[in-house]
């Protein structure tokens, strides 16, 4: 069993899914668990984890085991961080207020998404690391202006996704006639932009509407530099695979880079975030700092990520397991968790620094 401060963490990520699972409203659980299409990229996140394993050595000294970090200024307490997930009032009254909290808690990095059902002032209020991630608007006004409001609330970095120029063709949300309800609608966008999220359109998603409308399909390379030189904050670009992406990444001024791919939410048959990592953190040579996230379920894939090229991990679904569980406390848990299992992994594996994980450590088997 293990514990943190003295308390014993019986729960595991499984469990808090579970307890997820049976209070959430069954559209709000699709809309959460699912991918796009066949959901192969989903189920290749965590397959691509499965088949990856450590060789442990032994009689090293694990007495002290040490995580903490150091990424675009931001000090963590371990090599996790919570990724942008839109709407939380979907799961919790007090969605991403909770969040926030259980993440400042735990020492955890808190991205927050644009689509934000909390406003970002609240989200600051419950202290701790926070960001702010951003989609590019047809509407670039709407974009400067979260921009200034962000720095006033004491956001210290930008995450700007790249992987969306329309949505991902989800086939939960399509069955489900989904839309955002009125009570977890954006709270820091105006209504008038937002207004297409929360109309159902029957046979589609209100969500694709919503992006159709007012995404920047055209967005390109020239626009990234545009917003890196008014942003007095740094950007990170969110949804890179190609190491040729990476270097242009670094080229346009990105002060880090997100190795993802939406959590297999956007192109179905896209590659499993663990299989482009390596590649794209040589590309990267250590420039700026590598994210990683997409299937980390336990504290050893983190360990994994970290050993293939990832500053970083980033979880996604599992802190809403969390709040949707619990509340704030129920983030808390899971990420008590992912930190615990990761030390009791480290010290088992026998490198109890994070610079003592490198792709020698890894053995991959063939998928
Ligand atoms: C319900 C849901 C909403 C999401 N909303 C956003 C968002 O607003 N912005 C964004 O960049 N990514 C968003 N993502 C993607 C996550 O940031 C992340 O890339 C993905 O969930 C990681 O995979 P994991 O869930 O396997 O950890 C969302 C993911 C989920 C599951």
């Amino acid at each position: 069993v293990l514990s943190k401060g003295g308390e014993t963490l019986t729960e595991d990520l499984d469990d808090y899914r579970s307890r997820a699972q049976s209070v959430a409203e069954p559209a709000a659980w699709d809309y959460l668990a699912g991918g796009a299409g066949a959901e192969r990229t989903l189920a290749a996140n965590v397959a691509a984890f499965r088949g990856a394993t450590v060789v442990p050595r032994v009689l090293v000294d694990v007495s002290a085991v040490e995580t903490t970090v150091e990424v675009c200024g931001t000090r963590l307490a371990a090599p996790l961080g919570v990724a942008p997930v839109a709407y939380q009032r979907l799961w919790h009254p007090d969605g991403e207020a909770a969040t926030a909290a259980g993440a400042a808690a735990t020492g955890t990095l808190m991205i927050a998404s644009m689509f934000s059902s909390v406003r970002y002032e609240q989200i600051a209020a419950a202290g701790g690391s926070r960001w702010l991630q951003l989609y590019v608007l047809r509407d670039r006004a709407i974009l400067l202006d979260l921009v200034t409001r962000a720095e006033a609330a004491g956001f210290t970095a930008l995450v700007v996704t790249v992987d969306t120029p329309r949505l991902g063709d989800r086939r939960r949300d399509v069955r489900n006639s989904f839309a955002i309800p009125p009570h977890a609608q954006s709270q820091n966008i105006d209504p008038a932009t937002m207004a297409l999220a929360g109309i159902p359109a029957p046979g589609g998603s209100a969500l694709a509407s919503h992006v159709d409308a007012t995404y920047d399909p055209g967005l390109r390379w020239s626009d990234l530099e545009w917003l890196a030189e008014r942003s007095g904050l740094p950007v990170v670009l969110k949804g890179i695979l190609d190491p040729a992406d990476a270097n242009r990444a670094v080229d346009a001024g990105a002060a880090g880079i997100v190795v993802s791919n939406h959590g297999g939410r956007q192109l179905d048959g896209a590659i499993a975030t663990l299989d482009a990592l390596p590649a794209v953190a040589a590309a990267v040579a250590g420039r700026v700092p590598v994210l990683f996230d997409g299937g980390v379920r336990h504290g050893v894939d983190i360990l994994v990520a970290r050993a293939l090229g990832a500053d970083v991990v980033l979880v996604g679904r599992p802190p809403i397991w969390g709040l949707a569980a619990g509340g704030a406390a129920g983030v808390t848990g899971v990420l008590s968790r992912l930190r615990a299992e990761l030390e009791l992994a480290m010290a088992l594996a026998g490198r109890p620094r994070l610079t003592d994980l490198d792709p020698a450590i890894i053995r991959r088997a063939p998928r």
